[in-house]
C-alpha cells in the first residue's frame, strides 16, 4: 500500500481486522520492520488520542517519529496555482511538501474541514496537497471528509465486542453547541458499508449526510425507532450537510441516555461532551467502548504504516 487516505484503501476489511488484533497481542514482534525510517506527524489542528497512537504505533515498530503542530507552528500554507502571494500565505504546497519529504519517509497528516465553503472542503487542499507534490507515502489523521484511522478502530473494536452474525449497528447524531465536521461520521459509515451488519442512521432532519456517502443505508429521523433491539450505538455529532456547516438544532432530546441505550453498547471516537452527547451514566458505567476504541487506535495506525514500510522495502 502506498498511501493511507480513506477506507478505500483498505482492500479486505476483516483481513486487516485479524492482522491489528494479532499486532494488539504482539506489538513489538515488527520493531525491525521500521529501523532507520522516519515518520513525521503534521497537525493542523489539536489531538489527543491521534497524536498519541500514532506516535506508539511508530516506535512499536521501530521508527524514529517528528511532530510537528503546523498549523501554529508553521508558515501559513498557499494552495492555489499561479497566485500572486502577496496577502497572508507565506510558504507553497508545492515547497512544503517536497521539503517536509526530505527529512522523513512517511508523512501523516491531519487537517480538519474549515466548514465554511463545501466545496473547498471536498477539494482537500492540505491532503491533496501533500499527496500530489510529495513521493512519499501519506497517512490521513483527518481530513476535511474523513477519519480512516478511527473507523478501522472502530471496526476492531466492533468485532472485539461482537457476537452475532449480524448485529444491528446505529449511528445517532447528538447535539452539540459548535459546529462540527462530518469526517468521523463519513468513515464510519463507510466502514460500516463494508460489514455484514444492520446498519441504520438516525438524525434530526436536517442532518442528513452527504447522499453520495450514505447512498444504500437507512436512514431513520425518528432516534427511538432507530435504536430498537441494537447491539452497538455509535453516538457522534455533526453540523448540517446540506445547509453547509450550520448548527441547526440542540435539542437535547437526542442526547444519548442509558435509557435509550437500552442493553447496546456505545461507542464514540472521543473527545466528548459529558451530559450533552451522552450522559455520565453511560460513560461512567460498563456498556461504555470508548477507551477500547482509543486503545485500539495504536494497533490502527500500526497496521496501516506496517503495511507502508512493506511496501517500502
Ligand atoms: N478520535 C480522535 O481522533 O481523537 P483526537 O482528536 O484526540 O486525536
Amino acid at each position: 500500500m502506498k498511501h493511507y487516505l480513506s477506507i478505500n484503501d483498505v482492500d479486505n476489511l476483516s483481513e486487516w481486522v485479524e492482522e491489528a488484533r494479532a499486532l494488539k497481542a504482539a506489538p513489538k514482534k515488527f520493531k525491525a520492520l521500521g529501523e532507520g525510517k522516519t515518520i513525521c506527524l503534521l497537525f493542523f489542528n489539536n489531538s489527543l488520542r491521534t497524536r498519541l497512537s500514532t506516535q506508539k504505533a511508530a516506535m512499536n515498530l521501530g521508527m524514529d517519529v517528528m511532530v510537528m503542530n503546523f498549523g501554529s507552528e508553521g508558515w501559513a500554507l498557499e494552495y492555489g496555482d499561479g497566485t500572486i502571494m502577496n496577502q497572508g500565505t507565506s510558504e507553497h504546497i508545492k515547497e512544503a511538501a517536497q521539503v517536509v519529504s526530505q527529512f522523513c519517509d512517511v508523512v501523516a497528516i491531519r487537517a480538519f474541514a474549515k466548514l465554511e465553503d463545501r466545496a473547498k472542503d471536498e477539494a482537500e487542499e492540505v491532503l491533496n496537497g501533500f499527496t500530489k507534490h510529495t513521493s512519499i507515502p501519506i497517512v490521513n489523521m483527518e481530513s476535511s471528509t474523513a477519519h480512516p484511522l478511527q473507523a478501522l478502530a472502530d471496526a476492531i473494536t466492533l468485532a472485539e465486542n461482537n457476537s452475532k452474525s449480524k448485529p444491528k449497528v446505529v449511528l445517532s447524531w447528538a447535539p452539540h453547541p459548535k459546529a462540527l465536521p462530518h469526517a468521523v461520521a463519513n468513515s464510519f459509515v463507510k466502514m460500516m458499508q463494508l460489514q455484514d451488519a444492520d446498519f441504520v442512521i438516525t438524525n434530526p432532519e436536517g442532518y442528513d449526510l452527504d447522499p453520495e456517502i450514505t447512498k444504500g443505508c437507512t436512514i431513520e429521523h425518528d432516534q427511538e425507532k432507530a435504536l430498537g433491539n441494537a447491539d452497538f450505538v455509535y453516538v457522534k455529532n455533526w453540523s448540517s450537510y446540506s445547509d453547509y456547516g450550520k448548527v441547526l438544532n440542540q435539542d437535547s432530546n437526542w442526547m444519548m441516555t442509558i435509557q435509550k441505550l437500552g442493553k447496546a453498547k456505545f461507542m464514540h471516537c472521543l473527545p466528548v461532551r459529558r451530559n450533552v452527547v451522552v450522559e455520565d451514566a453511560i460513560l461512567d458505567g460498563n456498556q461504555s467502548l470508548v477507551i477500547e476504541q482509543a486503545n485500539n487506535r495504536t494497533y490502527t495506525a500500526q497496521i496501516v504504516l506496517k503495511k507502508i514500510l512493506e511496501n517500502l522495502k
